[in-house]
């Protein structure tokens, strides 16, 4: 039986829907208070025995830690991510606390709780860019980061920018939405 994807693709919430990742984020800064509730929003995600082992180290526009996160992009990711207020280390504890052993579940888990994230702050108006075009050895080096410490990516938040305000090359992407996969070839229905 044929399945009307289209009627369910309409139930999503209004949250997932609008997400994007900015290329200029606003002046505006995020409150304290707002990345707190992005952050609860994360400990809430589901994780393997409980574990909850994500790490999200953040650090405002003007600190040294943000200089430090900033310096060890790629220079295409420091052009964009530069105008966000906040900068998100994400990353993950290696080991188990209960057991010591690897967690071979902590980068799905840190995931999920990034997903919860990113809908709470599109709730709040805050959207997030996320990146893995940077050096992680450098950022454990500057931030002395100990190796047990998985480090994942960097998030960029805030809230959108004025696409005007880019250099032609950044405007044309910032002016296109990523386009996805058809539901149909992501979900396969096993019989
Ligand atoms: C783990 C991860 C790493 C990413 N790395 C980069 C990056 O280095 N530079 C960049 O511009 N975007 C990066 N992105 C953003 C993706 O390109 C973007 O999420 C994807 O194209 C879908 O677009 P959307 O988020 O606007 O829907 C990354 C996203 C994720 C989740």
């Amino acid at each position: 039986m044929q399945r009307n994807f289209k009627v369910s693709l309409k139930k999503m919430i209004a949250e997932i829907e609008k997400r994007y990742s900015p290329l200029i984020f606003d002046e505006r800064n995020i409150s304290e208070k707002d990345l707190m509730e992005i952050f609860k929003a994360a400990s809430k995600a589901p994780s393997s025995y409980n574990e909850q082992p994500w790490l999200f180290y953040y650090a405002y526009k003007g600190s040294k830690a943000y200089e430090k996160l900033l310096e060890s992009m790629v220079s295409y990711n420091k052009a964009w991510a530069s105008t966000a207020p906040v900068l998100v280390l994400i990353s993950a504890r290696k080991f188990y606390a209960l057991n010591q052993q690897e967690n071979q579940h902590a980068r799905f888990d840190t995931g999920t709780a990034v997903g919860f994230l990113l809908i709470q702050a599109m709730h709040l108006g805050i959207y997030a860019h996320m990146l893995g075009g940077f050096d992680p050895d450098l950022v454990r080096s500057s931030l002395q980061l100990e190796n047990s410490i998985d480090i994942i990516a960097i998030m960029a938040l805030g809230y959108p920018g004025n696409i005007d305000l880019l250099p032609e090359d950044l405007k044309k992407r910032a002016k296109t939405r990523s386009q996805r996969k058809e539901v149909t070839e992501i979900a396969i229905k096993l019989e």
